[in-house]
């Protein structure tokens, strides 16, 4: 059942990351029952349009409103939700919000308040200090959403950080990494911590090296402005990336509370030495073999002769009993060959016994982030058949054969529902972004200052030419026999 009503301000209403991914994971939540029909949104943003214009924004991503009753529910959504437009840095605009606010909690009878920064870091601080000094309520709790970039690096993160913790608590800070809110991300520590068979294989005695993997069939398009200014390394793998390395490769946390789950995750950053230079392969796309798809830097948003890196590739070594010696091995791209994030654990060889190297391949526990959400082992099997041939094959849980009646829920949706309620432990802690960081920031200053080669691939492919050289130096073998996932049991 839907909990207490809450009003939520998003701020920076109008902007991509409000009509794309907050506005539609509210309205999944009101639509599903999973917030209080009586939930207020309120926008803010500088943008000075009219109620009506700004709901025709918003709801612009909104699917399946063809069907009356998704419509009928927008409808209603679309009635509770209103808008202030106002500047970020001075006071009147954050007084109007708050009269606004203050409005609907006589309506619904709310105490407690969500304020959500969909905002570029230049506004960041004036932002949550006007919410600080005019919409902060002593009626109830306040929770502050915050999204990336949270800083440039260590220095500029902790500069935030401080600006920050001089205004909000920890416990009210809320920073979004929507990984954390994916399905199979969430799956991680289930399928570590209640599964005998993977608790007891979990180290360096048994797996060879992880393998993280985040490929996008697209470029930038039409962001790279942005993107140009911070890079595939701050984009996807300091973060995104790097959740769920803590994830796979954290001790068991002492209990299933925010603060525990969080404290493992920093103990195993805080294992993890400065990435190194030798071990970054960076790319950046060019044209497409063929000629039709643009290169990086034909893109009109992205500064001419950028060597900004659109692929990278690294190694982390986590310096404790568990994993000492085992790398693991992140990669991460735009403009590939396929769409795909996956995590892949390889085990150790077999070695010579009854049967030979070649024909036993190593087993591999795969988990399928996105598309089509999967967990499959490999290992080898007999051949069916009159003979003693070894096969590859797999034990495949597919979600979308197995869970049929079910759908996997959007991250955002998971994760604006678990601020509303208050459970921090799918948001990144304060200390855990600066241990991050600290592993992060000297290579991203030789690669900001041009002192790492950047390799040119083409737009569809699967990254510098180099990549394949790159895990197999980090212990990644690939099969010897021929072998794929067969995904066409994927509806
Ligand atoms: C964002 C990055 O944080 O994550 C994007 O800024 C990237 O560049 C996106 O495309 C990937 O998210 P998802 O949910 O589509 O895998």
């Amino acid at each position: 059942a839907a909990g207490k009503a809450i009003p939520v301000a998003l701020l920076g209403a109008s902007g991509d990351l409000a009509k794309k991914k907050t506005f539609p994971a509210l309205f999944g939540l009101f639509r599903n029952g999973h917030i209080a029909p009586t939930t207020r949104i309120i926008g803010y943003s500088r943008t000075k349009i009219d109620r009506p214009d700004y709901l025709k924004r918003i709801s612009q991503y909104i699917k399946n409103t063809s069907d009356p009753q998704v419509k009928a529910m927008l409808d209603r959504f679309l009635d509770q939700s209103t808008y202030v437009s106002g500047l970020y840095d001075q006071d009147s605009g954050f007084q109007q919000l708050e009269h606004e606010l203050k409005r609907v909690e006589q309506e619904t009878g709310a105490q407690d308040r969500l304020l959500y920064m969909a905002l570029p870091p230049s506004v960041f601080i004036p932002v949550a200090t006007g919410l600080k000094r005019n919409c902060y309520t002593t009626k109830g709790i306040n929770r502050l959403i915050v999204e990336k970039p949270f800083g440039m690096d260590l220095e500029s993160s902790r500069v935030l950080s401080k600006a920050l913790a001089a205004l909000y608590r920890e416990d009210e800070i809320y920073r979004i990494d929507h990984y954390l809110g994916k399905e199979m991300v969430k799956n991680i520590m289930i399928l570590r911590f209640s599964n005998q068979i993977f608790r007891s294989c979990w180290d360096k005695d048994h797996i060879s090296n992880v393998q993280i993997t985040f490929k996008e069939k697209i470029g930038t398009e039409g962001r790279g402005g942005y993107f140009d200014e911070f890079g595939i390394v701050r984009d996807v793998m300091q973060n995104h990336l790097f959740q769920i390395l803590s994830l796979i490769a954290m001790e068991t946390p002492a209990s299933l509370n925010a603060e525990d789950i969080r404290n493992a995750k920093v103990d195993v950053l805080r294992a993890i030495p400065e990435v190194i230079e030798s071990e970054v392969l960076l790319g950046q796309y060019g044209r497409s073999e063929d000629g039709t798809l643009p290169s990086y830097l034909d893109d009109e948003t992205v500064p001419k002769g950028s060597k900004q890196a659109t692929f990278a590739a690294a190694a982390f070594h986590i310096n404790n009993p568990r994993w000492s010696g085992v790398p693991f091995v992140l990669k991460c791209g735009k403009a590939l060959n396929q769409q795909k994030v996956e995590i892949r654990i390889q085990f150790k060889d077999m070695g010579e016994g009854l049967f030979h190297k070649n024909d036993m391949a190593r087993n591999e526990l795969v988990i399928r982030v996105q598309p089509d959400e999967a967990v499959y082992l490999k290992m080898t099997q007999k051949l069916p058949g009159l003979g003693m041939e070894t096969v590859m094959s797999e034990l495949d849980l597919s979600y979308a054969s197995r869970f049929t009646n079910l759908s996997v829920p959007d991250a955002y949706e998971n994760l604006i529902l678990d601020a509303i309620l208050g459970e921090q432990s799918n948001f990144v802690r304060s200390d855990e972004l600066d241990e991050a960081w600290r592993i992060f920031t000297p290579v991203l200053h030789k690669i900001d200052r041009g002192l790492v080669p950047v390799e040119t691939y083409p737009y569809g492919s699967r990254g510098p030419e180099k990549v394949a050289d790159f895990i197999a130096r980090f212990g990644f073998e690939r099969h010897q026999q021929e072998y794929s996932w067969p995904e066409t049991s994927q509806t």
